[in-house]
């Protein structure tokens, strides 16, 4: 393994960028390789298994691009096949909810949680064991949200639907005054402002892309592989996209480069 290796990074869909936004801003200086995969999104609702085998099928692609280390951007893929990932393979995986359950297990003085993410997500209670194990004492409201990964696909930043749907999920999370929610997906991040806004303000939030990127930063150092020249970064979808560019545009503040498109079996 050697520094100028890439980094992988791999999401369901669009997702991603919330967690490679995170990984470019704090290392700049490494080089990226990105997989969303389009054709097959949403994993939310789908089977442990068919998530699982989805999960290999983009780590060996990424393998073969020769990746230093391997961030399951996913928190769906994360919470179901995180440990068979790192048992697989040669580089460093590092999961967004092993990232931010970590994080979350630092806090002090916090009594209630709040948990949003996907069916299969939430189902798993990967998160739940994970903060449990570390805060034995904080009550945890935990709630499946699907409906906001298709109106965050669908560009609806600014809609009715949007407000409606949130206020549907997170007012009961808002009435009992959790002090923590962990946005549980990665299109979450997308509309952290007017969660934010819902809350009044008066909640933290935690945004595993964050926490993960701050893995990443810690393994790469201890393991001397934090990269000190400039890298380019590249994006891999397994369909088209409409709106890909624009909301990596509106999102990032900058233009990613031309995406890939395989539309062939991964492996
Ligand atoms: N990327 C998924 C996650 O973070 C959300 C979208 C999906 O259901 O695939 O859980």
């Amino acid at each position: 393994m050697n520094k100028e290796q890439p980094i992988g990074i791999f999401d369901s869909g669009l997702g991603g960028l919330s967690v490679y936004k995170e990984l470019k801003r704090l290392l700049p200086q490494e080089k990226f390789v990105d997989f969303g995969d389009t054709a097959r999104v949403p994993y939310g609702n789908k089977s442990s298994e068919v998530i699982r085998r989805y999960a290999f099928e983009i780590a060996y692609f990424l393998a073969q691009k020769r990746i230093k280390l391997l961030v399951v951007a996913c928190n769906t893929a994360s919470s179901i096949a995180l440990n068979e990932l790192e048992n697989a393979f040669r580089f460093p995986v590092v999961g967004v909810v092993q990232s931010a359950a970590m994080e979350v297990g630092k806090l002090e003085k916090i009594s209630r949680i709040g948990i949003i993410g996907t069916s299969r997500t939430i189902k798993s209670a990967t998160y739940q064991n994970l903060i449990k194990s570390r805060l034995s004492h904080v009550e945890i409201l935990a709630k499946p949200c699907p409906l906001f990964v298709p109106i965050i696909e669908e560009g609806l930043f600014e809609s009715r639907v949007l407000d409606e749907t949130m206020d549907f999920y997170l007012n009961d999370m808002r009435k009992r005054k959790i002090e923590v929610l962990i946005l549980g997906c990665t299109h979450y991040p997308l509309i952290e402002k007017k969660i934010m806004d819902y809350f009044n303000e008066k909640v933290k939030l935690i945004n595993p892309g964050f926490s993960a990127a701050l893995r990443v930063k810690t393994i790469l150092g201890e393991n001397n592989l934090l990269n000190d020249t400039e890298g380019y970064d590249e994006f891999f979808l397994s369909d088209e996209q409409e709106n890909f560019q624009k909301i990596a545009r509106d999102f990032l503040g900058f233009d990613i480069p031309e995406v890939c498109i395989i539309k062939e079996n991964l492996i």
